[in-house]
Formats: C-alpha cells, sequence, structure tokens
C-alpha cells in the first residue's frame, strides 16, 4: 500500500517518468515526500526508494546531504535566521537569539506546541535586506525583532497562511496538464538511449 497520498503518488510517478533513469527523479520525490509529511519519514523514503529503483539507506544519504530536507518531525513553521557576514553585521546574532526567546525554542530545536523550528542558516542570498529571515523558504523581509515579534504573532493566528504554506511546500500551484508526452514514448526513448549507450560501451570496449 501506498505511504503518498492517491494524488502525491501519481505526481511521482509523472515525475519519475519524466526522467531517462529512475534514481534521477530521487530529489523530487523527496521534496513530494517532505510536502505531505512536513519531513522525511522512514516510509516515505522507502517509497522513493520503490519508485526510483534505489534503496532506503541510498535515498536516506541523499537526503542528509541537503540542509532542505529535514529527517526529524520539525514545526509547521521552520524559520531561519542568517548569520553570515552581511547579516552579522546587521544584527543577525541579536535577532537569532531574540527569535529563540519569542518563539520559545533553543536553535536547533523545536518550540513546545510543534509550530516553530528555529535554524540558524548561511548565506539565504538577500544580503541587501540584512538580518535575512526566512520562514519555510519565503523570504519575509523581517529585520528587527518588533517584525519579528509581529510575523510570528500573525503565524501563530493562522494570518499568514496564503504566503506561507506548512513547512515542505514547495509551491501551491500543481502542473496540471499531466506529461505532453505518452509513458510508452518515454519507455521508447529510454530503451533508444539504453541501446545507444551499451553500443558505444562495446565499440570503446574494442
Ligand atoms: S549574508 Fe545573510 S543573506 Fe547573505
Amino acid at each position: 500500500m501506498s505511504h503518498f497520498r492517491p494524488e502525491l503518488r501519481q505526481r511521482a510517478e509523472e515525475t519519475v517518468a519524466l526522467y531517462p533513469e529512475r534514481r534521477s527523479a530521487m530529489l523530487p520525490l523527496l521534496h513530494l515526500a517532505q510536502e505531505q509529511d512536513g519531513y522525511l519519514t522512514d516510509e516515505g523514503m522507502i517509497e522513493v526508494a520503490e519508485l526510483t529503483g534505489t534503496t532506503p539507506a541510498e535515498v536516506r544519504g541523499t537526503a542528509a546531504f541537503y540542509d532542505m530536507f529535514h529527517l526529524e518531525p520539525v514545526g509547521k513553521y521552520v524559520v531561519g535566521v542568517c548569520t553570515n557576514i552581511a547579516c552579522l553585521l546587521a544584527g543577525g546574532e541579536e535577532l537569532l537569539a531574540h527569535a529563540s526567546e519569542t518563539l520559545g525554542c533553543a536553535v536547533g530545536a523545536t518550540s513546545a506546541d510543534g509550530l516553530f523550528t528555529l535554524e540558524e542558516t548561511e548565506c539565504l542570498a538577500d544580503c541587501n535586506i540584512a538580518p535575512c529571515v526566512q520562514v519555510n523558504h519565503r523570504f519575509v523581509r523581517t529585520t528587527t525583532p518588533d517584525a519579528l515579534d509581529a510575523l510570528v504573532a500573525d503565524l501563530r493566528d493562522g494570518k499568514r497562511e496564503d504566503e506561507i504554506p506548512p513547512h515542505g511546500t514547495l509551491i501551491r500551484v500543481k502542473r496540471s496538464g499531466g506529461l505532453r508526452v505518452s509513458r510508452q514514448q518515454i519507455a521508447d526513448e529510454r530503451t533508444r538511449e539504453r541501446a545507444a549507450r551499451e553500443e558505444r560501451t562495446a565499440k570503446e570496449g574494442q
């Protein structure tokens, strides 16, 4: 039985079909798994392994390499405060300490109500609005303690849900047209590529 919800399972299968090698779909599939559960569960990673023809250990090893994937439960909102050089000079460390106080959790931890996880980040590439804060990978342009408190109050009250979806959601607009080519065409293309690769390898071995 699939761990993915039916619509996510369908999106996962369509995504796999887009790649010449199934394993190349691993990262987009991990994002789908994280979108469903908020973090990468064992069940989600097992399903990604099955879909990509890899092992759960390979999936876990890949996911562990990337900051955007979480292997443990996180809050509905992952708040990241940058303390890299531009943000450091603009008060990033002080804002991070303030965020820890406001959210009621240490850096790297999740608040008791499960709503927030606080992270210290490297440069988020928005250095001109420093110190830079992201929530669920959305820039929130919140540079002062007061602005951060207002943001947190809004999040607690559910007032920013249009702007900031729950953790794991990369984008809410989904491709609706399905694949523009049939699965058979993709399968044929894969077969041709595999044959060409084998032929080239055979020639190189002569
Ligand atoms: S140094 Fe903080 S966003 Fe670049």
